[in-house]
C-alpha cells in the first residue's frame, strides 16, 4: 500500500493513512453489504451496544461519589440522589439501564432461537454472546450489593452461600469469595472493584463478539444467506436509519421509566440499610434474574445429589446449555419462519421463561390462585423440566421428525417473489 492512499482527503485522509480507522469503519459499517430484509428484531444489538455505554458512563459518574465502605456505601447513595448535582438522574440511569440492558439483550437471545441465528456458521459469535450473558450476570449482581440495602446484603448471602454446597471444597470457597469469615468490608469492595472491572471486559468481548459477525455476515429472517449483491443493501444509510429510529423509540420508553416511575423496577426493601441480624421476610434477585433463581428452588434431591447442590448444578446448566446449543439443534432449516413446528414449540418455551421469571418473585409454597392442591414450588418444578426439555430433549428430535416448508430460493425472492428475482 503506498502510503497516500486513503480515499479520503485532508486531515481525515492523512490520519486515515497511517491509521486506517476511517478506512475500517467506512468498509464495516458503510459500505458493509447486509441483507436487504432485516426487520425490527434486528435492532436490539445495536440497542445493546447503547446500553452498554450508557451504562459506562454513567457508572462512571456515579464512582465518583459513591464510597465502597460498608459504613459509608449506603449513605453516599443517599448523598448521590439528594445532594449531588443531578445525581438522582445519574443513579436512575444507571439502576434502570440496568434493566434495559438486560431487556435489549434478552430479546437479542430470542430472536437468535426463533431465527436460528446461532446455527453454523455463527456457533462462536453466539458463544460469545453467552459469555457476554454471564459477565452481564456477575456484573449486575455484584452491583445490586453496592447500594448496601437489605436486598444487597442478603441476596449477596444467598448468591455466595450457594457455593457451600460443592462437597468439601464448598466452606473454603465461601471464605475466599468473602474475603472474611462474614459479609463484610473486604466483600464489599472486591464487589466494587469487579463491577468497575467487568464492563470493561464485556466492551472486550463484545468488540469479539462483532468482529466474528462481520466474519460470517449477518443471519436475516429468512435463514438464507445473501447469494448475490441483489440479496444485500449497504448498512449505511438503510440499518443506520432503521436503528436510529429504532433507539428512538427504546430511548423515550427508558426516558418514560426514569423520569416518571424510576423505582418501578425495583425493590423497596432495599432501602432499608443492610442488617446483618434481620432477614427480610423475602429475598429476591433483580427482575432478569429471576427465571434462575427460579430453577435454582425448583429442583427436588436428585438421586444422590442434594436439592440444593441439584439446584446450583441446575441453575448454571440453565445457561450453560446455550453454548451446545448449535449441536443440540439438528434441523437443516434455519429460520423458524419454515419450521411449522418448533415455532409452536418456540412460543411454548417463552411463556415458560416468563413463568419461571413470575415463580422466582414468589415464595415456593404460596398457593397458586388459591387453589390448595397447587403451589408455587410445583409450577415451578413443571416449568423447569419443560426448560430443559426444550433444549435436551425437543431441539435434537424436532430437527429429525419436523416437516418443514418449502425455503425460497433467495432472500430477495423472499421479499419480492420468485418472479421479480431476474427483473431486479
Ligand atoms: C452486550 C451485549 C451484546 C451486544 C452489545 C451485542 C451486539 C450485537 C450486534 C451489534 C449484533 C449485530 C446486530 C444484530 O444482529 O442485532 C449482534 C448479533 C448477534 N448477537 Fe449479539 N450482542 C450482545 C449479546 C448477545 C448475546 C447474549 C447473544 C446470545 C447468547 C448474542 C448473539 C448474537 C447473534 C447470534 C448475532 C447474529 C444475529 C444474526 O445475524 O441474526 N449477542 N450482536
Amino acid at each position: 500500500m503506498s502510503s497516500e492512499s486513503s480515499k479520503f482527503t485532508g486531515l481525515v485522509g492523512w490520519v486515515d493513512n497511517r491509521l486506517p480507522v476511517f478506512s475500517y469503519v467506512h468498509k464495516e459499517y458503510g459500505e458493509y453489504p447486509t441483507p436487504r430484509n432485516f426487520n425490527y428484531w434486528w435492532n436490539f444489538g445495536a440497542l445493546a451496544m447503547f446500553c452498554l455505554t450508557v451504562m459506562i458512563v454513567s457508572g462512571i459518574f456515579l464512582a465518583m461519589q459513591y464510597q465502597p465502605n460498608t459504613q459509608m456505601a449506603f449513605e453516599s447513595i443517599q448523598r448521590i440522589m439528594r445532594d449531588v448535582n443531578y445525581g438522582w438522574l445519574m443513579r436512575y440511569i444507571h439502576m434502570n439501564g440496568a434493566s434495559f440492558f438486560f431487556i435489549a439483550v434478552y430479546i437479542h437471545i430470542f430472536r437468535g432461537l426463533y431465527y436460528g441465528s446461532y446455527k453454523s456458521p455463527r456457533e462462536l459469535l453466539w458463544m460469545l454472546g453467552v459469555v457476554i450473558l454471564l459477565l452481564m450476570m456477575a456484573t449486575s449482581f455484584f452491583g445490586y450489593v453496592l447500594p448496601w440495602g437489605q436486598m444487597s446484603f442478603w441476596g449477596a448471602t444467598v448468591i455466595t452461600n450457594l457455593f457451600s454446597a460443592i462437597p468439601i471444597v464448598g466452606d473454603p470457597i465461601v471464605t475466599w469469595l468473602w474475603g472474611g469469615f462474614a459479609i463484610d468490608n473486604p466483600t464489599l469492595n472486591r464487589f466494587y472493584a469487579l463491577h468497575y472491572l467487568l464492563p470493561f471486559v464485556i466492551v472486550g468481548v463484545v468488540g469479539l463478539h462483532v468482529v466474528a459477525l462481520h466474519v460470517t455476515g449477518s443471519n436475516n429472517p429468512t435463514g438464507i444467506e445473501p447469494k448475490s449483491s441483489q440479496d444485500t443493501v449497504p448498512f449505511h444509510p438503510y440499518y443506520t436509519l432503521k436503528d436510529s429510529f429504532g433507539l428512538s423509540v427504546f430511548v423515550i420508553i427508558y426516558a418514560l421509566i426514569v423520569f416518571y416511575a424510576p423505582e418501578s423496577l425495583g425493590e423497596a426493601e432495599n432501602y432499608v440499610p443492610a442488617n446483618s441480624l434481620q432477614t427480610p421476610a423475602e429475598i429476591v434477585p433483580e427482575w432478569y434474574l429471576l427465571p434462575y433463581y427460579a430453577i435454582l428452588r425448583s429442583v427436588p434431591d436428585l438421586l444422590i445429589i442434594d436439592a440444593k447442590l441439584a439446584g446450583i448444578i441446575a441453575m448454571f446448566v440453565s445457561i450453560l446449555v446455550l453454548f451446545v446449543l448449535p449441536w443440540l439443534d439438528t434441523s437443516k432449516v434455519r429460520s423458524a419462519r419454515y419450521r411449522p413446528t418448533y415455532k409452536k414449540f418456540f412460543w411454548v418455551f417463552v411463556v415458560v421463561c416468563f413463568v419461571l421469571g413470575w415463580v422466582g418473585a414468589h415464595p415456593p409454597n404460596e398457593k397458586v390462585f388459591g387453589l390448595e392442591w397447587l403451589e408455587v414450588i410445583d409450577v415451578g418444578r413443571i416449568t423447569t423440566f419443560y426448560y430443559f426439555f426444550h433444549f435436551f430433549v425437543l431441539f435434537p428430535l424436532l430437527g429429525k421428525f419436523e416437516k418443514t416448508k418449502p425455503v425460497p430460493n433467495s432472500i430477495t425472492e423472499s421479499v419480492l417473489g420468485a418472479s421479480a428475482t431476474e427483473k431486479v
